[in-house]
């Protein structure tokens, strides 16, 4: 091994010499905007962005990216890099060495449990875009009214057979590529595969142009109104930009600990953010000017995307074909996010517990799949059903609305808390700088960053919505 790219030892035993590190930066770019690449981008932005509002919602989640999604992506993959292990055992290896408090694995275990909860609900609308690939295909969208469109949609949800076997599909390849251990092929498809997707949102967003309402969505998206932002939009904001980057959970610090010690954290983790970024507001720029012209509800929630696509694919020429490649883009979007969501469950049961690959991905696999039944439901039979109703702001909320507040709004940002306090508070300055090598300007920005605001930021938004309001 080349003196470049030798793994930090020290202390650490066994780190990624065996694990074998990416051939280059680009391979890290490519898993990376993998995972951070998915169901977020397509189909929550836009969602969330309606639901609250438009443009100032969208201004403070931008600022959530660059002043808290960056430097904690930055500092996760630092510590993966550092700690070169799967998260848990990173982080093990790194309070060993640093000897730090050995409650930090605490990290790892958010990541494992966030992994779970996400991953159950994350199928269940992979599944969605998997059933539209038929409906595209099928030519049943063309010349289609926006009435004709959501009926076709309000079917899919009212009929849980149909959702469970589509969500058992779309975990069944999440769990095929885990299970082999083999992602290169996968990543290497990614490269083609983005930039078709990217490619794909731009040919909607020229169709988006023609519908006379592009204006009216740019303002929409771009013209901040802050007497729209309200205090969980402020959470929901926040929560989102950790979603959509996979931040929290501890992804970026698995990827990171396979990543060369000659390549520059800054340079690659700026990368992905402006490419997640510019999905996300593509898929805006997209969806508004369709949901405008044709006189649909920006807060439409969840379904926004599947009642406003099709529509345009229904009406441009060579919509069947652009559709159809579309949702088999975003399938792969997804699978790509669904498996960064799977592998550190497994890798943490195969260290932890010494269990086969196999056996972990299946037992793991299984039990998303399991709970995913649960998010099946509350899109028909427990549509009624809002389990913590009785808290003011669960108000209302499905299982469905559950999982998504408490992964995205709470377990992430708390994830990412921890991050930023081990890395500005705990682990030494000294293996800050020897990880990160910026000048030292750039450096003391990022380092004040993380040691106080972001951890001011997220822990004002948290009080701000317990006891606000
Ligand atoms: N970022 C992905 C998306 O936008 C979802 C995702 C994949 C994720 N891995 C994650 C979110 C880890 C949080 C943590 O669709």
């Amino acid at each position: 091994m080349s003196e470049s790219n030798a793994p930090y030892s020290g202390a650490l035993e066994g780190s990624n010499a065996k694990r074998g590190l990416w051939s280059s930066r680009l391979a890290f770019i490519l898993a990376a905007t993998g995972s951070a690449v998915g169901l977020g981008n397509i189909w929550k932005f836009p969602y969330v962005t309606g639901e609250n509002g438009g443009g100032a919602f969208v201004l403070v989640y931008l600022l959530c990216i660059a002043a808290i999604g960056l430097p904690i992506m930055m500092a996760e993959v630092l510590i993966g890099r550092r700690g070169g292990h799967s998260p848990v055992n990173s982080l093990k290896a790194i309070v060993r060495h640093d000897k730090l408090n050995p409650a930090w694995w605490i990290v790892g275990a958010i990541g494992v449990v966030a992994g779970f909860l996400i991953l159950s609900f994350y199928s269940v609308i992979g599944g969605w875009a998997v059933s539209y690939v038929g409906t595209a295909a099928s030519g049943q969208l063309t010349g289609q009214s926006a009435d004709a469109i959501g009926t076709i949609f309000s079917d899919l949800l009212g009929d849980p057979a149909t959702l469970l076997m589509w969500h058992t599909l779309f975990m069944g390849l999440v769990m095929l590529v885990v299970a082999k251990g083999v992602r290169s092929g996968l990543e290497r498809a990614v490269s083609i595969l983005m930039p078709a997707l990217f490619l794909l949102l731009l040919i909607v967003v020229g169709y988006a142009m023609t519908t006379g309402e592009f204006g009216r969505a740019m303002t929409f998206l771009f013209q901040p109104d802050f007497s729209k932002l309200t205090t969980s939009g402020i959470l929901v904001a926040l929560g989102h930009a950790f979603f959509t980057l996979s931040l929290g959970m501890a992804v970026m610090m698995a990827y990171g600990s396979y990543l060369p010690k000659n390549v520059s954290i800054a340079k690659t983790s700026i990368a992905v953010c402006v490419i997640d970024t510019g999905v996300a507001l593509l898929a805006g720029l997209a969806i508004f000017p369709i949901v405008f012209a044709n006189g649909l509800e920006p807060g439409a929630g969840p379904g926004l995307i599947f009642q406003t696509l099709p529509l345009a694919f229904g009406q441009m020429p060579m919509g069947s074909l652009f559709g159809t490649l579309f949702f088999v883009l975003l399938i792969f979007a997804a699978w790509t996010s669904g498996i960064s969501l799977l592998e550190p469950i497994v890798e943490w049961l195969e260290e932890q517990k010494g269990m086969n690959r196999t056996i972990s991905t299946l037992g793991a696999g299984f039990v998303c799949w399991a709970l995913g039944i649960a998010s099946i439901l509350s899109l028909n039979l427990w549509s009624d059903f809002a389990p913590l109703g009785w808290i003011g702001m669960l108000e209302g909320k499905t299982i469905f609305d559950l999982l998504d507040f408490f992964t995205a709004n709470i377990l992430l940002p708390l994830g990412g808390l921890l991050v930023a306090i081990l890395a500005g508070w705990v682990m030494s300055r000294k293996a800050m700088e020897e990880e990160l090598s910026l000048s030292e300007p750039m450096f003391r920005l990022w380092y004040v960053t993380v040691r106080y605001i972001t951890p001011v930021a997220v822990g004002a938004v948290f009080v701000y919505n317990l006891f606000g309001s």
